[in-house]
């Protein structure tokens, strides 16, 4: 069966914007949120508190936090990968953060300069603190279906690290196919060696990335395993700048297309949506590559 209500995970001001080649301006990027929170999104990862020469894109997430008009029951979680990013974002009166961690090793190294057992050590005092004021904290698991240095990455080691990081006291497990490589098959394996591994599916989310065209089928695995929470950006922008082959996320609007479909409550107007990427997609000067937004705007 299918969950009558997911949770849309917005990451497109985030995980869109730091891959962009050119810096949006934060006017913009304000603009997105707003409008992201008026087209009915509850979730809008907003930015990330990690080293300004690392991500240049949102080496402005400080006067972005300052600004924002924060909506009503509305979240904005950021990613901090330390106690420095935590503290960046405590002071900012963030709320909400996420964790990153990697299942592989090449990967670790790349996007966070650490080893597997390094990324652990890194990660731990960040959650518990953040626990201790009160915050919610999310993991990432990025990598958890192919990887482009070490290719295939085995099941049991992907539940392993989500448990691990689980274990630190976070409350949800996004797991990632940071390249976009996966197949439902996958998915429905992974799946099963997380739950395997004690995390509940009620505390599993999954993010997809479209680079192969299959962000929609495995979504749809997913879901018919029990997992109501999915990570999607508008209008499909996205990437990972350390990870070879990443392109753009599952776009919301092409999830929402098909949720609406299936009768499943997302509280998105796929309207407004539309028209917000159709509006960033005419402020980074390319059309988006979402299907459903050509399909509707084109
Ligand atoms: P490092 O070079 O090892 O940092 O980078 P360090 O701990 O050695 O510190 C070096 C200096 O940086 C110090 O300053 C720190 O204070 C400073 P100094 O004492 O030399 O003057 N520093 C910071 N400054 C500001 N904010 C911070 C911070 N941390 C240290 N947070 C680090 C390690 C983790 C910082 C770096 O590797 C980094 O920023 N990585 C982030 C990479 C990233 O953002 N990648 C994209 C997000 S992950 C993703 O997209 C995947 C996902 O979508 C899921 C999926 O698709 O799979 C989530
Ligand atoms: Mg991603």
């Amino acid at each position: 069966g299918l969950p009558s209500r997911v949770t849309i995970w917005e990451v497109g001001a985030r995980d869109g914007l730091q891959n962009e080649q050119a810096v949006v301006p934060v006017e913009v990027k304000l603009e997105f949120l707003d409008r992201l929170a008026a087209a009915g999104l509850g979730v809008l990862e907003a930015t990330s508190f990690v080293h300004p020469r690392w991500v240049p894109q949102l080496a402005d997430a400080e006067d972005l936090l300052a600004r924002l008009r924060q909506a009503d029951g509305v979240r904005y979680p950021v990613l901090v990968p330390n106690e420095r990013g935590l503290d960046r974002a405590l002071a900012a009166g963030v709320r909400h953060v996420a964790i990153f961690g990697s299942a592989t090793e090449t990967f670790a190294k790349r996007n966070l300069n650490r080893t597997l057992d390094e990324q652990y050590a890194m990660f731990e005092p960040v959650v518990a603190r953040a626990r201790a004021e009160g915050l919610d904290v999310r993991a990432y698991v990025s990598m958890c279906f192919g990887d482009p240095w070490e290719g295939p990455v085995d099941p049991t080691r992907v539940a392993a690290v989500g448990k691990r990081l689980m274990d630190l006291g976070c409350s949800q497990l996004s797991l990632g196919d940071t390249i976009g490589v996966a197949t439902p098959g996958q998915v429905e394996a992974v799946l099963g060696q997380v739950a395997a591994a004690g995390v509940g599916v009620d505390a599993v989310a999954v993010h997809f990335h479209d680079t192969y065209g299959q962000a929609l089928s495995n979504t749809l695995a997913a879901l018919r395993l029990g997992v109501t929470t999915v990570d999607s950006s508008a209008g499909g922008l996205g990437g990972c700048p350390y990870a070879e082959s990443a392109t753009g996320n599952l776009a919301t609007e092409d999830l929402v297309w098909m949720l609406d479909g299936l009768g499943v409550e997302t509280g998105v107007d796929l309207d407004k949506l539309a028209d917000t990427s159709a509006w960033m997609a005419e402020r980074l000067g390319r059309p988006s590559p979402s299907r459903v937004v050509r399909a509707l705007r084109g």
